[in-house]
């Protein structure tokens, strides 16, 4: 108490003085605070809830006289209560609801610490034991309970829970960004010796990693064709262990074909991973085509607000046990501040979502009609050489367009760039913000000609990230920046 301010001390005075003198029935279901206690109106009470009295005025007396005094009955009043989460009391979505319903409840218990709504942040980088028998009996796995911050902490675990209900996957294992799920991933289920084939549009980083990374310990990575699914059956030799893409890949969109896909490893006994980052589970479903694990960069539309990063692989709980011990030994764990950032995030993804598809399909048709614009990647568009699978498999095509602009050098396509006023530029997307980006100047700037190539990545493209900002701006801003 010694800290407490004079006044501040007056009002606490106030409100346990009369929380004391409440009678026993009147402290039932009320805040205690004023003398007009918030009594429900009862059956033969006409005149309703009871207004206020003169108590401030007799309290005041009170502590004039000083007759207050904080003994142990109000200091415990004033402890929050530290309620234990009683684990049976999650909240019971199922994959029956929709996907917004899991998205705000799924993993979260009803009642939680301190009775708040929201999921407390701990931030606690190690946690205590009562005594030598309760550390005994968690090593025994007698008693779940967190021990060490890069193991876990309370908010990654429904976090995790709330991504596996999104996804409809059993259990989901959350990293400190997309690329560490990835790398751990690998690392957890490869050997040196094995191979793995994948699907060359991705992300470069993904390729980096699998190309000069996994083969410095003797891993053989092969790269095929997007969506060449007979030069993927190729690929396999009894090493293959995985079979990766992601979906739509970036930054051309093509769509994989789920069915395909998983019908090709399953034939030949390899597990199959797709990175389905640009469509979240509110446009695609890979879990229910029998993709054996789902991998997300976080940072992106599951996050959304460009305020973090992190990711998330799904799937199958066993097969992800030694992916999740990895991580604890990795230490690829996210703050608990990060944690409650991506469950708040999350909270809002299928209506996000549903924003960023709109402006994505939108902003595409716009861009397809301009006299200025040689040519447009959105899935979305019957023009798109995936259209059809897209139109069959996916819910929606995401906020992510990609376009040439008609006869421009690299120069005159960064003036379109920066000719835009409310996208930003700048890698990323899946934000509420709306980012755009020429990839010869972004991600491929270290490239030779040659490597951007191969890769699809000619001088006059851009990548435009839609964000939530309304349609009609979006294009207006485009429009504007083309007519420069
Ligand atoms: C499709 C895809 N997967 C994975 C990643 C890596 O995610 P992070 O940046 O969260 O590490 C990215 C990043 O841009 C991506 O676009």
């Amino acid at each position: 108490m010694s800290g407490i301010s004079s006044p501040s001390r007056f009002f606490l005075a106030v409100w346990l003085e009369t929380v004391r003198r409440q009678k026993p029935a009147e402290k039932v279901g009320s805040s205690g605070v004023g003398s007009g206690q918030r009594r429900l109106p009862q059956p033969a009470d006409a005149a309703g809830p009871q207004p206020r009295k003169t108590f401030q005025r007799r309290h005041w007396q009170n502590f004039v006289k000083g007759d207050l005094q904080y003994g142990a009955h109000d200091e415990e009043r004033m402890t929050i209560k530290a309620t234990e989460p009683d684990t049976s009391a999650v909240v019971d979505t199922s994959p029956a609801q929709g996907l917004s319903t899991q998205s705000v409840h799924a993993g979260e218990h009803r009642q939680k610490h301190g009775d708040a709504i929201t999921d407390a942040i701990f931030c606690s980088s190690t946690y205590t034991f009562p005594d030598t028998q309760s550390v005994i009996d968690f090593i025994e796995h007698k008693l779940p309970r967190e021990e060490y911050g890069r193991y876990g902490n309370p908010g990654e675990k429904f976090v995790e829970a709330k991504l596996a209900a999104l996804e409809g996957g059993e259990s989901a294992v959350l990293f400190a960004s997309g690329m560490a799920a990835i790398v751990g991933l690998l690392m957890a289920k490869l050997n040196a010796g094995d191979e793995v084939v994948f699907f060359d549009e991705c992300y470069h980083r993904s390729r980096e990693f699998c190309v000069k990374h996994l083969a410095r310990f003797g891993v053989v990575t092969r790269q095929v064709p997007a969506c060449d699914y007979d030069a993927m059956q190729a690929a396999i030799t009894p090493q293959t262990r995985l079979l990766i893409s992601e979906s739509p890949t970036n930054p051309h969109l093509s769509i994989v074909d789920l069915k395909r896909f998983v019908q090709i490893g399953r034939d030949q006994g390899v597990e199959t991973l797709i990175d389905a980052t640009l469509a979240t589970p509110v446009n695609l479903r890979p879990i229910e085509a029998g993709v054996d694990y789902v991998l997300h960069s976080a940072t992106k539309y599951l996050g959304g607000h460009n305020d973090l990063l992190a990711g998330t692989i799904i799937g199958r709980a066993d097969r992800l046990e030694p992916v999740r011990n990895l991580r604890g030994i990795m230490g690829a764990v996210n703050s608990p501040h990060n944690v409650y950032l991506l469950t708040r995030g999350l909270k809002t993804l299928e209506l996000r979502m549903r924003r960023h598809n709109e402006n994505g399909l939108a902003v595409a048709e716009f861009l397809e009609g301009h006299s200025r614009v040689e040519r447009v990647y959105y899935p979305g568009l019957p023009s798109h050489p995936y259209h059809e699978v897209a139109r069959r498999t996916m819910l929606g095509y995401g906020g992510l367009v990609t376009f040439l602009v008609k006869d421009a050098d690299w120069q005159q396509t960064a003036a379109v760039v920066d000719a835009v006023k409310i996208p930003r530029i700048g890698p990323s997307l899946g934000g509420v913000e709306s980012l755009i980006e020429q990839p010869l100047v972004m991600s491929y700037y270290e490239c030779t000609p040659e490597e951007r190539e191969r890769f699809g990545i000619p001088d006059n493209m851009i990548r435009l990230a839609c964000g939530i900002e309304n349609t009609k701006d979006l294009i207006d801003d485009l429009a504007q920046a083309l007519e420069q």
